[in-house]
């Protein structure tokens, strides 16, 4: 620093942080940080800086929790309108800005794409760990200390959580426990209304496609489709495939039974040279050789479609009125414009293959479905084609109706919530109980290690085991109860009968068991919910500095 620092210091240099160095002639000098443009905190007030953003986020998300939590209202920036109650959604389009409010975003977003549902909890759980950890910070516990006392109390809570889990015992033919954990997920939706409805469209769905063997679940095959009219207890599961596109012509045939499909990914159109070129037409005669040239490739085609024996066609392109009428003429029903998932779908479910010459087209190459049909809805702009009965009938449908687009929206997200917890419990079919009860059991078990610890640590058991009570206590106060009256009752109750089944009677049916209640959650969802909340915290716990342009 002596040899380098120069006689006058020109402005406020920060002389500390700066660094010397010598340029290959062996002449000195100072490289400077922008420091002026940064901002920097550092040790505790990081951590309390940190900590304050994430509990602000996870805040919000309280009263959204549970089967009486409320639904927020999201407006973007192009006003787009949108009213859920997924905690997954609300974050993402709350455009949160802060880096920390990020994390929570993203540790939502991880649970939607494990798990589909608990991405509410997940963050509240994370607010309050954070939330016990400023209070040990500031009793003076190294961070380290408390990261290391969660990962202990979190491992002890995944052990207790599996041993208070029970099997569910399904068949394919009764599945009235799936029935059950879905009807939990979707109690807290606006579409409560039909949740008997809706759950069994979940359990359906999910069982027409699953493979049993593998226990695996391809959503792939399930198909959302929502259109607005009508009402949500219209909603409907179709085994098999809807389009959203009518017959290319109205006077076709609406209703075909023992469909052949063609599924064509060539126009019906004359060829077009891929070269640039310009045809001078001069006569009246070369006009019309040219127009007879064309119809020539409109006949032949559809006559090879004819030929193929295929009495519809679906083509992912769409044809001139000229073709339109020939095949009208020639009684082949077909839609124009199908999508390009669509067309895969389709050829997956009818066994067809996808052709893209017409040369090419040849009868086993068509695609078997039992019925066809174009349906209508309300008005007659709204039409759609039901594909049924096909050879594979593992791909379904679920068509949400509702009165406007964001039910419809906010239907299909309640829905594929469903959809995923019933998969995760063809994956694993433990299940734990809902109401908070599993979290009062585990912050029982963890204060049970507390007595026995006679370190440091204790006092980080002791913050996780009262941090798992905000599930039950944000239950209650989103329920209208006395939140701490509530608690301390469901847990006098769990230790003096020691049933670990008991949480919070949302609903007011009266009895506290939600076993008796049948409020399910699958293990895995619950699990992760604490090992992911754990984690995000151990991460913020372990930033100390914070350095970010001033600007920000
Ligand atoms: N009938 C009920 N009685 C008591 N508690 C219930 C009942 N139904 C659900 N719960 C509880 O509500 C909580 C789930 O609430 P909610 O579905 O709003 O949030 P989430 O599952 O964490 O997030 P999201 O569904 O938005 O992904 C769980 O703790 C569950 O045990
Ligand atoms: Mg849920």
């Amino acid at each position: 620093m002596s040899r380098g620092q120069p006689q006058v210091n020109p402005g406020n240099i920060d002389y500390e942080n700066a660094q010397l160095s010598f340029d290959e002639n062996g002449q000195p000098f100072i490289i400077l940080r922008e420091q002026d443009k940064t901002n920097r905190l550092k040790g505790i007030e990081a951590h309390k800086a940190n900590i304050l953003a994430a509990r602000t986020v996870a805040n919000i998300m309280r009263s959204s929790l549970g089967p009486t939590g409320m639904d927020k209202m999201l407006v973007s920036g192009d006003q787009d309108v949108t009213v859920t109650n997924d905690g997954a959604t609300i974050l993402e389009k709350m455009e949160v800005d802060h880096q920390i409010g990020k994390l929570l975003v993203e540790l939502s977003q991880s649970q939607d794409d494990e798990i589909g549902d608990g991405t509410t909890g997940v963050v509240v759980m994370a607010g309050a760990l954070l939330s016990e950890a400023e209070s040990l910070l500031t009793k003076g516990i190294h961070p380290i200390r408390i990261a290391h006392g969660y990962e202990k109390a979190v491992d002890i809570c995944a052990k207790h959580l599996e041993t208070i889990s029970d099997s569910l015992n399904w068949t394919p033919d009764d599945v009235s426990s799936l029935h059950s954990t879905a009807y939990t997920t979707l109690g807290s939706k606006i579409i409560n209304r039909y949740q008997d409805q809706m759950a069994d469209i979940a359990v359906n769905s999910v069982l027409a496609v699953a493979d049993l063997e593998r226990k695996d679940v391809n959503f792939d095959l399930i198909k959302l489709e929502g259109k607005v009219g009508a009402t949500l207890g219209d909603t409907m599961m179709v085994k098999g495939i809807i389009l959203d596109k009518p017959m290319s012509h109205p006077q076709m045939t609406k209703e075909i039974k023992d469909a052949k499909i063609a599924i064509l990914t060539c126009p019906f159109e004359p060829p077009k040279p891929k070269t640039k070129h310009n045809v001078d037409i001069n006569t009246a005669e070369s006009y019309m050789e040219l127009y007879e040239q064309e119809q020539k490739y409109f006949i032949q085609q559809v006559q090879q479609c004819k030929d193929s024996g295929a009495n519809l066609i679906l083509c992912q392109w769409g044809f001139d009125d000229e073709a339109n009428h020939l095949l009208l003429s020639n009684d082949l029903p077909s839609v124009r414009w199908v999508g390009g998932v669509e067309i895969e779908l389709i050829a997956i479910a009818t066994g067809g293959r996808i052709v893209p010459r017409f040369e090419e087209l040849l009868p086993e190459k068509l695609g078997y479905a039992g019925m066809v049909r174009e349906v209508e809805f309300g008005t007659m702009s709204d039409r759609m084609i039901v594909i049924e009965g096909c050879p594979n009938t593992r791909a379904v449908t679920v068509f949400v109706r509702g009165g406007n687009q964001m039910i419809v929206d906010e239907a299909k997200r309640s829905i594929h919530d469903a959809q995923c917890v019933v998969r995760n419990l063809i994956k694993d079919n433990r299940i734990v109980y809902g109401g908070g009860s599993c979290e009062i059991a585990c912050s029982l078990r963890l204060q049970e290690e507390v007595c026995k610890d006679n370190t440091v640590e204790q006092y980080a058991l002791q913050a996780f085991a009262d941090a798992l009570e905000t599930i039950p206590l944000a239950l209650a106060e989103n329920s209208g109860f006395s939140p701490v009256n509530t608690l301390s009752k469901v847990k006098a109750a769990q230790i003096a009968e020691k049933n670990a089944h008991l949480g919070v009677d949302c609903l007011q049916r009266g009895t506290m068991d939600m076993k008796e209640q049948r409020v399910f959650e699958t293990l895995i969802g619950k699990r992760q919910q604490m090992l992911l909340a754990t984690q995000l915290v151990r991460m913020i716990l372990k930033i100390d500095d914070i350095m970010t342009p001033s600007e920000y």
